[in-house]
């Protein structure tokens, strides 16, 4: 995959337990890409609690360490209401290419997340490449997606 919006970025990634065997798929899949992956944890599939990670990768792209982030959960609901609590953060539930597609287009999402527990491993590599190849249309969307931190 070779695309300017892919060109140079580095994704943060992490995951609970229900999202660590996704997330490392994810991590794995990413890297051949040529995207450099920020690991946030979790590490195992011992039980954790989402929230903390939610944090770590909205604070890494809220200081300006990455772009955007990828956070998997078991059914990715608890990870984007978490992140979503953040300003700044627009967090895509995406379970489909056309949503996944939407959230970058319309949106400018800056966070991914996924369910580990819903989501066969094709499909999430395949939203994965659409989620990182799809630019901002900018424009009427613009005025809009700045609505939300007003
Ligand atoms: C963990 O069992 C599960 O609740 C969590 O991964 C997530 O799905 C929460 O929204």
């Amino acid at each position: 995959m070779s695309c300017s919006e892919c060109d140079g970025l580095e994704v943060a990634l992490a995951a609970d337990h229900a999202g660590f065997d996704l997330k490392e798929l994810i991590k794995q899949h990413v890297t051949e890409r040529g995207i450099l992956p920020l690991d946030l944890g979790t590490d195992s599939r011992r039980s954790v609690e989402y929230p903390d990670y939610a944090r770590r990768v909205c604070e890494a792209i809220l200081t300006g360490t990455v772009a955007r982030g990828i956070l998997i959960c078991g059914t990715g609901l608890g990870m984007s209401m978490m992140a979503n609590r953040y300003k700044g953060i627009r967090a895509a539930l995406c379970h489909d290419h056309y949503t996944a597609a939407a959230s970058r287009r319309h949106n400018d999402a800056n966070v991914l997340v996924m369910g580990g527990r819903v989501l066969g491993t094709d499909l999430a590599r395949e939203i994965v490449d659409t989620w990182l190849q799809t630019p901002f249309e900018g424009g009427r969307h613009d005025k809009r997606i700045r609505q939300f931190d007003d």
